[in-house]
């Protein structure tokens, strides 16, 4: 352990795999794909690409670097960036605390429609139809029974702390998840309809641009380098000191992007082969039809195109995706857990069950009102909460945070600091370009 009594991760790779396994999740292989199909493909991951290097990863460096600094929960973090406004400082983090919260009562639903899709098939193999039928149809009952299964995973993973739950589920999964994604992405490009899905993927056709457009691939950057909520922060917070913080996050925001672009050359393709299959897809206007369970009815129909190698091939995926949803969704828990235990002097153990019941709860508020709820809240967290808070945190690096701590802070582990390209654009980059792209993305 590094300073203090408090866990840090014990090594510069269990970081990076830790923080890429907070990124790595559903928003890459669910979320990003969807936003794709639904939004003219080509267009969208351009402006997506954008949107992750001009705008999400100047601010994962930001968001970083007040964790590690403030070597605490983000309220205490804040604080110690912050210390003339207290107040103040203390809100953010609260409201970062209670928008993670949020998030992750959406997330865990659709995390445990993957359980649904790895068991569902192997009881069908075994001749229990009706119970494979139950889990792979969309019903209150079923996304309640797995929501709640895959938050109490989450919940054990995070009441054995940083070091020993984190650290140790996020080594060696994404190595085996890119190597599983290359293969099938190698077997559906060899299928009919592949290539009218791979041409939407690549080749931008203008007129699917709107501003719309641009705040969806905005929420979904933040979305998927886990911005705005205090999870990067935490996270930080458990980073040495002798970790290069522009190198590591450029490592992070990357490999996300890689999987993110994977994902949609496996699913885009996937798509038009089950549509040539005879599946549903798009609507007779040309809208994408419940798109929310896209992803979940197109890689199944994949599978079986598979035959007997489809049923170990799915079953494969879908355990490598519960791991990474699960290595996201602890990041998210670890927020509102690392308050608790610090600010209010709780024991971990008592702390993760009570926050992981309330949001539980919530969560089945979701499933009962998801017509209303679902679609709300994941706006209203995504495009609204992340955005905002992560200006916030923006403006504070820029404007309040004195200039030579902050260089202080980032030299730790990065002593030519001064004399690279980062120094020179960042500062003012955070201070003033971040803001400004973000107002005018608002108010296009
Ligand atoms: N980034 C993760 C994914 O793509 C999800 C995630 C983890 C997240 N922590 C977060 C999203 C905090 C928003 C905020 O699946």
């Amino acid at each position: 352990m590094a300073s203090g009594s408090r866990a840090h991760f014990s090594s510069r790779l269990g970081f990076i795999l830790a923080a890429a396994g907070s990124a790595v999740g559903l928003g890459n292989i669910w979320g990003f794909p969807t936003q794709a199909a639904s939004n003219g493909g080509a267009v969208f991951l351009f402006v997506y690409l954008i949107m992750v290097f001009a705008l999400a990863y100047p601010l994962l460096v930001a968001e970083l670097t007040i964790g590690r600094y403030g070597n605490a929960n983000p309220i205490k973090s804040l604080r110690a960036v912050w210390p003339q406004q207290r107040g103040i400082a203390t809100l953010m983090g609260i409201a970062g605390m209670i928008a993670v919260s949020m998030i992750l009562s959406f997330y865990a639903i659709v995390a445990g429609w993957l359980f649904g899709f790895l068991v569902g098939p192997v009881l069908d193999a075994i001749g229990m139809t009706q119970a494979a039928e139950w889990l792979e149809s969309f019903s209150a009952s079923r996304n309640l029974v797995l929501m709640i299964g895959f938050m109490l995973l989450t919940i054990l993973v995070v009441r054995n702390g940083v070091a020993n739950g984190i650290e140790r589920w996020s080594t060696r999964l994404m190595p085996l998840l890119l190597v599983l994604f290359v293969v099938m992405v190698g077997y559906i490009l060899t299928q009919p309809g592949a290539m009218d899905g791979l041409k939407m993927f690549l080749v931008p056709d203008p007129s699917h641009f709107s501003p719309k457009l641009v705040v969806s691939a905005m929420g979904q950057a933040f979305f998927s380098l886990s911005l705005g909520v205090c999870s990067m922060m935490v996270y930080g917070s458990y980073i040495q000191k002798d970790v290069n913080l522009p190198k590591t996050a450029a490592q992070v925001a990357l490999l996300d992007t890689a999987v993110a672009f994977i994902a949609g050359l496996l699913i885009l393709p996937a798509m038009f082969v089950a549509q040539h299959n005879g599946v549903e897809i798009y609507s007779e206007s040309g809208a994408l039809l419940s798109s929310d369970t896209l992803v979940f009815s197109v890689l199944p129909a994949m599978f079986e195109t598979m035959g007997g190698a489809g049923l170990f091939i799915g079953v494969l995926f879908f355990v490598l995706m519960v791991i990474a949803a699960l290595t996201s969704s602890i990041s998210m828990l670890e927020v509102p857990v690392s308050c608790a235990t610090e600010e209010l002097k709780q024991d971990r153990k008592v702390a993760v069950w009570w926050i992981g019941g309330l949001i539980t709860l919530f969560s089945a508020l979701i499933v009962f009102n998801f017509g209303e709820l679902f679609g709300l809240v994941i706006s209203l967290t995504t495009e609204y909460a992340q955005p905002i808070l992560g200006m916030m945190f923006a403006l504070l690096v820029g404007w309040v945070w004195k200039r030579d701590k902050v260089l202080q802070e980032i030299r730790e582990g990065y002593p030519e600091l001064e004399q690279g390209l980062f120094w020179k654009i960042w500062p003012w980059y955070v201070r003033v370009v971040c803001p400004i792209l973000m107002l005018m993305v608002f108010f296009a």
